[in-house]
């Protein structure tokens, strides 16, 4: 992680260095100089702003692009801002689409604005034909790369300065993480941490494999050591990120399980709430459930994406786990850990999906009773196997499945995730509340919202808060007084 360098000292009149990251402060420090020069010419500094698309793992990576750029000197703007940063997400096509969406706005405000420099990065940008589009047609963009050499934004944007051309650099794949710049969190009070990059799964609908590049694990003692400095730093939740968190650390020179890094992440001290994302059923072992269990730091809540509740589906999304086994594991999970909360991920509308098959799948969420679950509309990606197959789903047969499932899942959490009405819960306050004057907002350990009266003084803290109202999706609670019992939870 970052220890703050002193880039003034650095010489930016010799060659830059070749190694990394000493070729990134380097670059900072030139962007510097150029910021400099542009607050002498226009009486103030210039502004930036990163915008994300798509997942956690975005999100995490746009904090350390923003960091980068607040290093280098510039201020924290809005979308009218002097250089403008999309982190894209190619998951599905609506996540494409608002990308392009967007980039028509910023053409209007580049007219407006000629020294505007907009950049684009992310997992969208890893698609050729994407990368070809945005070439074609949106030419009025200066900066392209993609999920793999996000820390090396100073130097791009440097070049970006001295060219009128656009700038692309997409790279296939890395073996290189360069971890040791600056990230500037969005929450002072919780933080992301990748524990592993990329992911080797191939299910057959999903283009994360060819976007993200193969599975790569940090070394624990690097996670560890971040993690420390973020509790020492203020944060007390950490959300360890990987796209496949149970496959963690099975291919490091020493093998270290998910179920062993997260006993030791449980061990730091300041740290009083760990999550992590997502869980792939297949890998979820039983050390696992017993780490979960025995750890009193990890949330009671677990993201178990689902799919599709049909085998035969199932099998050809590559998932390698029945609904059979699927239904057995949160069996297990249910009896280790019988307050937990889980939610889930499905597709409606996978190439072949029979009434049948989809039959299945609202069985398992009857069953399960998810507390909430992420419905999609299967969404066909070039270049992954399920593209190729035949027999696409009609869309008004799949928007008919689609509004069903959602109806169920609905239905269920409604039922199911004011479980805890009345009763006293540890709630981690996040902000001040957007709609009521005088209440804040915070998160339970289950991840559901909370709002109650009180204020900004709370913010970052983890405080008992009576759960008065359940709103169906939120509560409404008051700050619990002595009076009021206290309940084990996390
Ligand atoms: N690694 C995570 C998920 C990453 S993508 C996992 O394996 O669970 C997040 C979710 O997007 C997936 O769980 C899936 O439900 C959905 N998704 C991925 N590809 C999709 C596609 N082509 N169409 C529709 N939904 C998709
Ligand atoms: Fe995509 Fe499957 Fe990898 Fe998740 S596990 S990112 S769904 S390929
Ligand atoms: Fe989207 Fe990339 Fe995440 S495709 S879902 S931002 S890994």
């Amino acid at each position: 992680m970052y220890n703050e360098i002193d880039l003034d000292k650095i010489d930016i009149n010799s060659e830059p260095p070749t190694e990394e990251p000493a070729r990134q402060y380097y670059f900072m420090a030139k962007c510097r100089e150029w910021v400099r020069e542009f607050e002498e010419k226009h009486g103030r500094r210039p502004t930036a702003c990163t915008q994300t698309f798509g997942c956690q793992m975005n999100a995490r990576d746009s904090e350390k692009l923003k960091g980068i750029l607040l290093q280098a000197g510039f201020e924290e703007g809005d979308e009218e801002a002097d250089f403008v940063l999309y982190n894209t997400c190619t998951v599905r096509d609506n996540a494409n689409q608002k990308v392009y969406g967007h980039l028509g706005h910023l053409q209007a405000l580049k007219k407006k604005n000629p020294h505007m420099k907009i950049g684009l990065c992310g997992c969208m940008m890893q698609e050729p034909e994407a990368v070809e589009k945005i070439r074609r047609s949106y030419g009025f963009v200066d900066l392209i790369f993609g999920t793999h050499n996000i820390f090396k934004l100073a130097e791009l944007f440097y070049q970006c300065l001295a060219r009128k051309e656009m700038v692309v650099d997409v790279w296939d794949g890395t073996d290189q993480t360069v971890e040791q710049l600056p990230a500037k969190r969005k929450y002072s009070f919780k933080s992301g941490v990748n524990i592993m990059y990329g992911c080797d799964n191939f299910c057959s609908y999903c283009i994360v494999p060819y976007v993200r590049g193969r599975e790569r694990s940090r070394r624990p003692e690097e996670i560890l050591a971040e993690i420390r400095r973020l509790a020492a730093d203020g944060v007390k939740e950490v959300m360890l990120l990987g796209q496949n968190v149970n496959s963690y650390g099975k291919k490091l020179e020493e093998p270290v399980s998910f179920a062993e890094l997260l006993r030791q992440v449980n061990e730091v001290e300041g740290i009083r709430r760990i999550r992590f994302m997502t869980s792939h059923p297949k890998d979820l072992s039983d050390e696992l459930i017993a780490a979960m269990r025995d750890c009193k730091k990890v949330c009671r809540h677990l993201h178990l994406p689902l799919q599709s509740g049909s085998s035969r589906i199932l099998k050809i999304m590559n998932r390698r786990y029945t609904k059979e086994q699927y239904l057995e594991l949160t069996d297990r999970i249910r009896q280790a850990m019988p307050d937990i909360s889980l939610t889930t991920d499905i597709i409606v509308g996978f190439p072949g999906e029979t009434e049948e098959d989809f039959a299945e799948t609202l069985d398992v969420v009857r069953r399960v009773r998810y507390d909430s679950a992420f419905t999609f509309i299967y969404s066909k990606r070039t270049g992954t196997p399920a593209a190729a197959m035949e027999d696409q789903v009609p869309g008004e047969i799949v928007k008919d499945r689609f509004d069903r499932l959602l109806r169920l899942v609905q239905k269920i959490s409604s039922e199911v995730s004011m479980r805890d009405a009345k009763t006293v819960q540890e709630v981690l306050v996040e902000s001040e509340n957007d709609h009521q004057k005088g209440y804040v907002s915070g998160r339970l350990g289950n991840n559901l919202l909370v709002h109650f009266p009180g204020d900004v003084s709370l913010i970052g803290r983890i405080v008992p808060v009576k759960l008065v109202e359940p709103k169906g999706f939120y509560y409404i609670g008051r700050l619990a007084s002595e009076a009021d019992d206290m309940q084990d939870n996390r």
